[in-house]
């Protein structure tokens, strides 16, 4: 564990930042966002899911799995399917690999490691998920080329995330709620109100959805768009790896 303070965003090294804050919370994390999306998030979830339309029996990667929600999704709509879930923080792959001994359906796997540098050979994955975490990592760009590299040609990346909602006073109300209850509440169930209040503010230097969007195209993405969630506060990204 690193000594930096939680809430506040270190100038040196934000990764560790963020894998030590994600340790503190891995126990309680499920629970914490069940409570806090009154359990919609698994249903964006499923929504993400439907976009990503993997084929059957293929390979496909998760993005930052933590806990492995998505993983587990995923298996649950096609258990032929080949789910590898790759985090950097331990206690929340651990969570991840206890989870996977209870599941009935499939079998994934858990890789450690950094998805700015993902330790997987070009063109290995049919598609590739990611929830709640683009907006943690140091540097989008680098990540959307990474997951556009280990794509095979026709493989679709679907992100799920909050975003910035578009119409002013919905945002001022949803800002109101993210900004002000999530770290009361995330305090109270996921046990640490420093972590929910970083985790909100993740969302202010983050792309609006048509600027990832941008971001999607630039990384090499076709057909990129994105689904608004929530009346846009919550977003789910897609890009397919071209073909030529
Ligand atoms: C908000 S959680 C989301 C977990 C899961 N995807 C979900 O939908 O519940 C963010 C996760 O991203 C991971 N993470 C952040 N930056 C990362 C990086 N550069 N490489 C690997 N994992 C990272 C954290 O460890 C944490 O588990």
């Amino acid at each position: 564990m690193t000594s930096t303070p939680i809430g506040t965003r270190p100038d040196g090294d934000k990764g560790a930042f963020v894998r030590d804050m994600f340790a503190r919370i891995a126990p309680r994390y499920d629970t914490a966002n069940r409570v806090l999306t009154a359990g919609m998030d698994e249903r964006w979830r499923r929504r993400a899911i439907a976009l990503l339309a993997p084929p059957r029996g293929g390979r496909v990667l998760d993005l930052c799995c933590g806990t492995g929600d998505l993983v587990f999704h995923l298996l649950r709509v096609d258990p032929t399917l080949a789910v590898t879930g790759i985090d950097f923080c331990a206690p929340m792959l651990e969570r991840a690999k206890a989870r996977a001994g209870a599941q009935l359906r499939g079998a994934p796997t858990f890789v450690e490691g950094d998805v700015m540098a993902l330790p997987f050979d070009d063109a290995t994955f049919d598609g590739a998920t990611m929830g709640f975490s683009l907006r943690n990592v140091v540097d989008v760009e680098c990540v959307l080329r990474e997951v556009e590299r280990v794509l095979k040609p026709g493989g679709r990346f679907v992100n799920l995330d909050v975003s910035k909602a578009p119409n002013k006073i919905w945002k001022r109300m949803f800002d109101l709620y993210f900004y002000g209850i999530v770290p009361l509440v995330g305090g109270m169930v996921g046990g640490s109100r420093q972590a929910y209040a970083y985790l909100p503010s993740s969302l202010t230097h983050h792309p609006n959805a048509p600027d990832l969007r941008e971001r999607f195209a630039r990384a090499g993405f076709v057909e990129s768009g994105y689904l608004p969630l929530l009346g846009g506060a919550i977003a789910v990204h897609y890009g397919t790896k071209g073909t030529s």
